[in-house]
């Protein structure tokens, strides 16, 4: 297990996810979806976009880039990276070309899924994952890390330095759409900046 990182204090610890926490990530979105999205997504939005857009991903747990936040031994918030194509969605019909490996020197590393319990928000816990995932990117050779932020992520996102690239909407099915935001930062490196 990982050391707490320094904004949370114990028992609240973060470690690797494993495919043993999958119950309990199944249980986690939806509550977090339903309790933080809803000032900015209709209720037929977040419903139709409970298990295809945000839904658990086991590639990113099988490939040791998914992390779990825990208190007092519960899962209380999961956040990971990728080395892979995709930026959204579970795991469920991916394609060959979503799976594809990124080259980390040509390509930003991808930040994925983050779901934190409702009432564990604003404590600083997604701040902490992403520190997380930015630090193992820089390990794996990423320059860059883009995401596809929810309207509800996007303050997360903008106060650790990501900026906006692009305003776009992701097709749920029945007329519906969710408006998202793909943001991006560089990490540091290559060309010697900080
Ligand atoms: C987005 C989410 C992961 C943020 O997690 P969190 O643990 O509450 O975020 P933090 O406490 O680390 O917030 C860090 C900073 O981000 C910003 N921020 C986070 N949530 C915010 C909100 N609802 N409104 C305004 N700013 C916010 C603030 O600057 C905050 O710092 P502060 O609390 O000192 O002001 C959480 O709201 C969530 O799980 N939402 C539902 C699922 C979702 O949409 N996930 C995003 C997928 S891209």
């Amino acid at each position: 297990m990982m050391a707490p990182t320094s904004v949370m204090t114990p028992p609240i610890s973060i470690r690797l996810a494993c495919l043993q926490d999958v119950p309990a990530l199944e249980r986690l979105i939806p509550l977090s979806v339903r309790g933080l999205q809803s000032a900015v997504y209709s209720s037929a939005q977040i419903e139709a976009a409970l298990g295809l857009v945000f839904a658990v991903d086991r590639q990113l747990i099988r490939d040791r880039t998914y992390f779990v936040v825990e208190e007092g031994g519960a899962v209380i918030a999961g956040g990971g990276w990728s080395r892979r194509r995709a930026v959204c969605g579970g795991d469920h019909a991916r394609s060959d070309e979503d799976d594809a490996s990124l080259d980390p020197t040509q390509e930003p590393g991808r930040v994925r899924a983050f779901f934190v319990h409702p009432e564990h928000a604003r404590r600083g816990i997604g701040r902490a994952l992403l520190l997380e995932c930015e630090n193992a990117m820089r390990a794996a050779g990423f320059f860059d890390a883009v995401l596809v932020a929810t309207l509800a992520g996007e303050p997360l996102y903008a106060s650790n330095g990501y900026v906006v690239l692009e305003r776009e909407t992701v097709p749920l099915g029945g007329g519906l759409d969710l408006p998202v935001v793909r943001m991006g930062r560089h990490l540091g490196g290559r060309d010697g900046t900080p």
